[in-house]
């Protein structure tokens, strides 16, 4: 199983990446977030957001833990990190299963109701500007998401 590390030398560059992702994201893709506070995960969201033709600011949710956005495709962006860890069945399926794409910062706290199949991107500081970052990709659709990505 293939895993990609990049380095992303701004946040205009880990947005740019975003967008070209965000070129190829079907419905029901799922985007699992990971790195610390000010790692980049809003910052790579509103990549993805701005790719998807999303007009509407996007902000961590704060009082809710999903927000939902139009565009090309609905995106679902969930913030987790209240939730501390979960086992509870929160629905989060509803999303995953749904007409968008749902990404999801802090997704190992809600591990347990992850779908089997996802792309992880953990996002690492690396100096002020720059972040190291790392594509996981689990499962063939995602795996092939990667190749066409980084491959071109
Ligand atoms: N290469 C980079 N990629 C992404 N963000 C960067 C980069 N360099 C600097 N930044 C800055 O780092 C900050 C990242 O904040 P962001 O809110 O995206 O992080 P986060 O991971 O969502 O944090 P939180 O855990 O608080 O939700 C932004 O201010 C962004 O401009
Ligand atoms: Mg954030």
């Amino acid at each position: 199983m293939a895993i990609y590390e990049l380095v992303m030398h701004s946040a205009e560059e880990t947005m740019e990446f975003a967008v070209r992702l965000s070129e190829q994201l079907q419905p029901k893709d799922v985007i699992a977030l990971e790195g610390d506070l000010g790692a980049g995960k809003t910052t790579f969201t509103k990549g993805l957001a701005k790719g998807l033709g999303i007009t509407r600011a996007v902000s961590s949710p704060t009082f809710t833990i999903v927000k939902e956005y139009k565009g090309r495709l609905p995106l679902y962006h969930m913030d987790v990190y209240r939730l501390e860890d979960t086992f509870e069945d929160l629905g989060f399926d509803e999303y995953f299963e749904g007409d968008g794409v749902t990404v999801i910062e802090w997704a190992h706290l809600i591990k347990p109701q992850l779908p089997d199949e996802l792309l992880y991107i953990h996002l690492y500081h690396h100096g002020d500007q720059e972040r190291k970052m790392v594509l996981e990709p689990i499962g063939k659709r995602y795996e092939q998401l990667c190749k066409e990505i980084i491959e071109g």
